[in-house]
């Protein structure tokens, strides 16, 4: 089972991925594997978090998806497909890697490289996934959807060419049509994981109105994107209301059954900040009363 934690900056999702993963651990064993490395889960456990899994405890191990490590891993793929493909493109393919790396939108893309080697790990009984902030999420998902329809296209005309090939240079095979499919492929199952049984999806929101309109936006991406959304995180509250009703105050037109049919898990705002094991136990005590396994 896959969990994943989304959610608004600073709303508490490292916190609730770490007390999620401590829950799940006394069950089965769990890797904690945030995609923004912040440095907060270093915090929070109180010991260095790298890109190598680090046991917190029994059952317990966390890591985290350092873009330093997978830029220069990526690197070096690129590089070797490249130099694979034998293109006569008549520039350095080395400058041509470097400047791809400097594009913006390289960071979502090295993401989605690698994110599926995660994914699909199955020497772990339980995977929590601290995402980052919901901009930076929705361009990484975003990317995940789009990709695949852009590489479809371009097999497509690629299919063309390797066709001729066949025909005037009886190439029987097309590395470039090769490469194509492959990416296609790794998209698709990635799409194909992501929307699976196995991948849970939580919102966290805290009480107040933009915090609800954000989790609403969410809430809507995640039903264009088939993304399975198991319930919200009502995170650092102090009374009764509920995340919708916040909605309500802003002025959004929505459906009772829209909101209501989403379980939601109240957590109180500590008076101390919930560092370390014991301070998360709350939380964690939260988890098991609301969200049995
Ligand atoms: N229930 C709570 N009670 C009190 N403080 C909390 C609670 N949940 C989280 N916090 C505190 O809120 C702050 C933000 O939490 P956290 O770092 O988990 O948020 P985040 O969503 O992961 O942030 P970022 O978007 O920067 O990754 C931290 O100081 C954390 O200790
Ligand atoms: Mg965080």
């Amino acid at each position: 089972m896959r969990f994943f934690v989304t959610g608004k900056g600073g709303v508490g999702k490292s916190t609730l991925s770490a007390a999620l993963a401590l829950y799940l651990s006394s069950r089965k064993s769990t890797l904690l594997i945030s995609l923004d490395p912040t440095q907060s889960l270093s915090t929070i456990f109180k010991l260095p978090v790298s890109h190598r899994e680090t046991m917190v405890r029994k059952n317990l191990f966390v890591k985290e998806m350092n873009p330093d490590y997978y830029s220069e891993k990526f690197r070096k793929s690129v590089f070797q497909r490249l130099k694979k493909l034998d293109l006569n493109v008549g520039f350095s393919i080395r400058d041509y890697v470097e400047a791809v790396l400097a594009n913006p939108a390289t960071r979502e893309e090295i993401l989605v490289e690698y994110i599926l080697e995660e994914l699909v790990r199955t020497d772990f009984g339980f995977l929590v996934f601290d995402m980052a902030p919901t901009a930076s999420f929705f361009k990484t998902f975003s990317m995940i959807f789009a990709l695949g329809n852009w590489i479809r296209f371009l097999k497509k005309q690629r299919e063309k060419i390797a066709q001729l090939n066949r025909v005037v240079k009886k190439q029987k095979t097309d590395p470039i049509l090769e490469d194509l499919e492959s990416i296609y492929l790794n998209l698709k199952r990635l799409r194909d994981v992501l929307t699976d049984h196995r991948s849970s999806f939580f919102i966290v929101c805290n009480p107040g109105i933009v915090s609800a309109k954000e989790t609403w936006n969410q809430i809507r991406f995640y039903r264009e994107m088939n993304l399975p959304l198991k319930g919200i995180f009502f995170n650092k509250t102090m009374h009764e209301m509920s995340w919708w009703e916040f909605l309500r105050k802003a002025g959004v037109d929505f459906q009772p059954a829209e909101v209501e049919s989403i379980p939601q898990i109240t957590f109180p705002l500590l008076a101390e900040e919930p560092i370390g094991i014991s301070r998360l136990q709350p939380l964690v005590d939260q988890l098991k009363k609301e969200m049995p396994l």
